[in-house]
Order: structure tokens, then sequence, then C-alpha cells
């Protein structure tokens, strides 16, 4: 049996669902007797995915950086009941500060700020009452890492921008899943070779011994949509990576 509540006859909005961690969470929602919609910017990603669900899931292109597409999104998907937005890309912002070209930082901020953001201003008005937003973050916010401080400012950035939201929402519940390594398509920018180095020199040095897979971190988006008591968190689900 699911340690998570029945989602049926709720209406769940995964933007990012195309793969890892939101496809994670959108796959759950489905088995939970949801009805999902997940949406991205690649029809062809998206069609793979669908293909895979337990339950018929509706698909939509959005590239969620366009204010006006994302509204265009929202006038059309009527009313719902949860929203999780995992969009987002490792391609900007990486670097030393003043080694750094301004116009990557700010593309960083473009995706997994802004993005995150205009969905929310433009779908908030249409979720019901018992509803909830869930956003994410990353284990980068709570460490010092050089040459991280965008994601970094990106994630504390988010975070807060979460705690305000739950306040000025509520009762929709808004909260944010902060993940440290994850093995997703996430990281598909390096060869399986280099991928498979880096996660066996990483995983040994974290407290739990490995990297996560996405449904670890699907599981606490999907408590946090079904807990009706939490609001305005962070649920860290790092592994303990922002210890070490
Ligand atoms: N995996 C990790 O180790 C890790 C660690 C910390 C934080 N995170 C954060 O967790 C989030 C989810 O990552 P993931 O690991 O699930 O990565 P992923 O598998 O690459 O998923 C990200 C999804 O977002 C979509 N996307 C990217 N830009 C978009 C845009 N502008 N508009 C709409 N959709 C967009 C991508 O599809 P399209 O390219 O087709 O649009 C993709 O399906 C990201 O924000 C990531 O930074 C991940």
């Amino acid at each position: 049996m699911s340690a998570h509540k029945s989602l049926n006859g709720r209406r769940v909005i995964v933007i990012g669902g195309g793969s890892g961690i939101g496809l994670a969470a959108a796959r759950r929602a489905s088995e939970l007797g949801a009805e999902v919609t997940i949406a991205g910017r690649g029809a062809e990603r998206l069609e793979r995915a669908a293909a895979d669900f337990p339950n018929p899931v509706r698909t939509k292109v959005l590239d969620v950086r366009k204010e006006d597409d994302v509204q265009v999104f929202f006038s059309e998907t009527g009313p719902f009941d949860h929203l999780v937005v995992t969009a987002g890309e490792l391609k900007h912002g990486s670097g030393k500060l003043t080694e750094l070209d301004t116009s990557s930082a700010r593309e960083q901020f473009e995706s997994r700020f802004w993005g995150p953001y205009l969905a929310v201003r433009h779908g908030a008005s249409a979720i019901r009452e018992h509803g909830s937003v869930t956003l994410i973050s990353g284990f980068f916010g709570d460490k010092a890492i050089p040459g991280a401080s965008v994601p970094s400012a990106v994630h504390g950035a988010i975070e807060n921008l979460a705690r305000v939201l739950a306040v000025e929402l509520a009762p929709v519940r808004v909260n944010v899943v902060s993940p440290g390594y994850a093995d997703t398509p996430l990281h598909d920018g390096l060869t399986a070779e280099q991928k498979q180095a880096w996660f066996e020199q990483t995983a040994p040095t974290l407290p739990v011994r490995h990297i996560a897979e996405a449904d670890e971190l699907a599981d606490a988006i999907l408590f946090l949509i079904g807990n009706g008591y939490t609001t305005g968190v962070t649920l860290t689900v790092d592994g303990g990576a922002r210890l070490v």
C-alpha cells in the first residue's frame, strides 16, 4: 500500500514533468489516482514520458520562461489542485563570479527562479483552496561552494519566495523540496562514463552513501502535496550533502 494519500479526483500539473524528479512525481500522482498534466519544452520528451504512465496523462509544450505562454497555458487548464514546478537546467550559471558571464548568471535565474515565479503568478488563481504549490531548490543554497554562487542565490531566492507565498496564497500551501545529488537527465551534459565516475566518487562522501533516485525526491513532493498541515517549509532531501 502507498504511504501517500489518494489523489482520486485531483488535478495535478507538473512543469518539468517530462523527466527526472518531475516525471517521478507525476507518475506517483497518477498512480494515486490524480488527473495529471506534464509540461516542458520538448514535445518528444513529453510523449515518451507519457507513454510509460499507468493512466492517461496530458502533455503540454511550455517554456516556463515565456510569460505570455505561461499565461495562455493556465488560462486553458481550468481549476486544478496541485502545482509542481521542477523545470530547470544546468547549462548556465556555474563558475566563479569574477569569471562568469553575466548573461549566463541571468539565464540561470530565468529558468530556475523566474520560471517558477511566472508559473505561480499565473497559475495561483486556478488552484483550489485545499491545493498546493511545490517548488524545487537544492542543497547549494545551504553551502558555500566556490563557483556555485549563482545556483546558491537561486535556491535561496526560491525558498524565501515560497515562505512568503505560503502566507500570501493561503489557504493554498506552498513548499519547496531541496535535493542533493540525484541521478536524472539533468546531468546528461556529461558522458555516461563521466557521470558514473562522478557518482562513484561522490556517493561514499555522503552520509547516506548513495546518489538519490528521482523517486526519493518524488516521495518528498508527494508528502508535501498530501500533508494538509505543511506550508512555507523547505524539505531537504539531500542525503546529508549539506553537512559534509
Ligand atoms: N538532479 C539533481 O542532482 C538536482 C540537484 C539539485 C537541484 N535539482 C533541481 O531539480 C530540478 C529538476 O531537476 P531534474 O534532476 O529532475 O532534471 P531533469 O531531468 O533535467 O528535469 C528538468 C525538466 O525541466 C524541463 N525544463 C527545463 N527548462 C524548462 C523550461 N524553461 N520550461 C519548461 N520546462 C523546462 C526539462 O524538459 P525540456 O528540456 O524538454 O524543457 C526537463 O524535463 C531542476 O531545477 C534542478 O536544478 C536537481
